[in-house]
């Protein structure tokens, strides 16, 4: 039963494999790079094995039973039987942890806790389900072939998108997706009713700007893997998408394509001088930007309407990002060598970046070889810190160049101590410390140096490093990465974060049994044994694709 799992999940997934993908390339502006294009492993493998995998998938469809694809009653995983191989020992914990943080709604599953830590006194909003955290739990079961929890959570997050959202008298945006939502249930009366999220709880009051993002990609994801079209299609699916696109994608002030955001906006909700344009916040609108492009049904002028302005968006998002954003050997020095007060069409360094403001620890982080999108980039300033999570999904979505993950992929092995250490994933390098940490985190004592935001390693970024590390052809990084968390993980009982330079001791606010390490750690695992799964989290920069203008508005290629 387990063998036609596999082979049902990869039909499915071949039989819309054209759905997504249109010839971006196209639209796109070339980058400056003169590296000479490699075509990378992905490219190459995804479309060769999904070819010889779907025969495979079709010849055993008929054999497949419907009814074991909602696996919620079984409690081995499909990927470990799957297998010849003994899957190891951690996997089979992994998924029962995972299983005891599902959290119900009237008897259906509809997400995940984001700590199950019994040990805590504090609970604060850890008994909630986050939209960010839920991703990877999301993906655990979609991989494992239980698509019904993420439809469930899907719905259920639609639903609350709906509702007034206010923070005091002022009235958040139509389309903000909550940060978070409790199911609170009554014994008594057998009732469950939701509360949510939308900031106006949440430590300093911010709305999540990740949420929405998050939720397109999911959406996309979970019709890619199960092949059902109809959720995405379906008007209230089409609503909510365009709700969350129109809070982006409205004019206003801005001279830049990226979208302007305050502190504390995603995964780092607390203030760590990430304001302005954070590469966290670029990098997912752009993943969102894709996806939502190939889901929109563009049988109406508003449809239209919609697509048209994506496309051009996308366009000047990547040239701003590829450009400006981007940092290698070549780049920093030209920096460095900027001149300032340049005005007028002709100036070469836009933004005034003054070079004294270039940080002593950047000149010799910098490999020869190897590159990354800095974290921010507005007038004067550019913050120089690596961000892991933006420049994971900068390889997954291909806002990043083939060259440029390439490079993004050489500066992890070339600086494996400081990103990697002895746990991955560092969230953001290097630490910011005494004065300056004073001035950026207003003396945060939960963000010290090396510790949670702050240079803190975080396990959960496994599983995004994974799905980057497939794509670009290195999935013997993956390997190092995960028998590094291997040694640990569940020996510590799964924390949220690490701390230190190498990331060697557990954080020192880490909660035990945090949902999002475990299932990392799950989908990290599954990807690596089957890549095909990469597609549902993956958009392949391929010129094979016909262009957006002469898509049908259906899917049924
Ligand atoms: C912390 C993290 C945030 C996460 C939440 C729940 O606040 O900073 O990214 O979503 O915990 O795990």
């Amino acid at each position: 039963m387990d063998g036609h799992m596999g082979m049902k999940k990869i039909s499915s997934h071949c039989s819309i494999s054209e759905m997504d993908d249109f010839d971006l390339s196209r639209l796109l502006d070339k980058p400056r790079l003169n590296i000479e294009r490699q075509r990378s492993f992905d490219e190459r493998s995804l479309s060769e094995l999904s070819i010889g995998l779907a025969r495979a998938g079709l010849d055993s469809y008929d054999t497949y039973s419907p009814g074991a694809g909602g696996r919620s009653g079984f409690n081995t995983p499909a990927s470990s039987t799957r297998n010849s191989f003994e899957p190891h020992p951690m996997v089979a914990d992994a998924w029962e942890s995972l299983r005891k943080s599902l959290v119900y709604f009237r008897g259906q599953p509809v997400g995940t806790i984001a700590a199950v830590d019994h040990q805590s006194e504090e609970v604060l909003n850890y008994d909630q389900v986050f939209v960010r955290d839920f991703v990877p739990s999301a993906l655990a079961f979609l991989m494992n072939g239980e698509p019904d929890i993420v439809k469930n959570f899907l719905l259920k997050t639609l639903h609350l998108q709906g509702w007034e959202k206010r923070v005091d008298r002022f009235k958040l945006g139509e389309g903000v997706m909550p940060a978070s939502f409790k199911v609170l249930h009554d014994p008594i009366r057998k009732t469950d009713t939701l509360i949510a999220d939308f900031g106006e709880s949440a430590i300093g009051r911010v709305a999540p700007v990740d949420s929405g993002f998050w939720w397109i990609i999911l959406l996309r994801a979970y019709t890619k893997s199960t092949g059902d079209l109809s959720l995405a299609e379906s008007s209230s699916c089409q609503k909510g998408m365009k709700l969350i696109l129109t809070l982006c994608l409205s004019e206003g002030f801005d001279t830049f394509p990226t979208l302007l955001c305050a502190d504390g906006c995603c995964m780092i909700d607390r203030r760590m001088g990430i304001y302005g344009y954070p590469i966290e916040i670029q990098a997912l609108f752009f993943m969102a930007l894709r996806c939502a492009l190939s889901m929109l049904k563009q049988d109406d002028a508003e449809g239209k309407e919609c697509v048209e302005r994506i496309v051009k968006r996308l366009h000047a998002l990547s040239y701003h990002m590829r450009n400006y954003f981007w940092l290698d050997f070549q780049q920093l020095n030209d920096i460095y060598r900027y001149k300032t007060e340049e005005y007028s069409h002709t100036a070469v360094n836009k933004f005034n970046v003054i070079p004294d403001s270039i940080p002593e620890w950047v000149f010799d982080f910098m490999p020869t070889r190897g590159g990354y999108f800095i974290g921010n980039v507005s007038p004067a300033r550019m913050d120089f810190r690596w961000f892991a999570l933006g420049n994971c999904v900068a390889i997954l979505s291909s806002l990043s160049t083939p060259e440029q993950s390439m490079a993004i992929m050489d500066l992890i092995e070339a600086r494996w101590d400081e990103l990697v250490g002895e746990m991955p994933l560092k969230i953001s390098y290097p630490a910011i410390e005494s004065h300056e940490w004073r001035i950026v985190t207003g003396c945060d004592p939960k963000n010290t140096r090396w510790s949670y935001h702050n240079g803190g390693s975080w396990p959960v970024l496994l599983w995004l490093v994974t799905a980057a590390c497939i794509k670009t052809g290195r999935p013997q990084i993956a390997r190092r990465a995960i028998e590094l968390a291997e040694s640990r993980l569940l020996k510590d009982g799964w924390p949220e974060y690490y701390d230190g330079k190498l990331g060697r001791y557990i954080g020192k606010q880490a909660r035990k049994y945090q949902t999002w390490s475990i299932a990392g750690y799950l989908v990290a695992k599954m990807m690596l044994e089957d890549p095909s799964h990469l597609g549902m989290i993956s958009l392949e920069e391929d010129k094979q694709m016909k262009p957006v203008i002469k898509r049908s508005s259906s899917w049924n290629c």
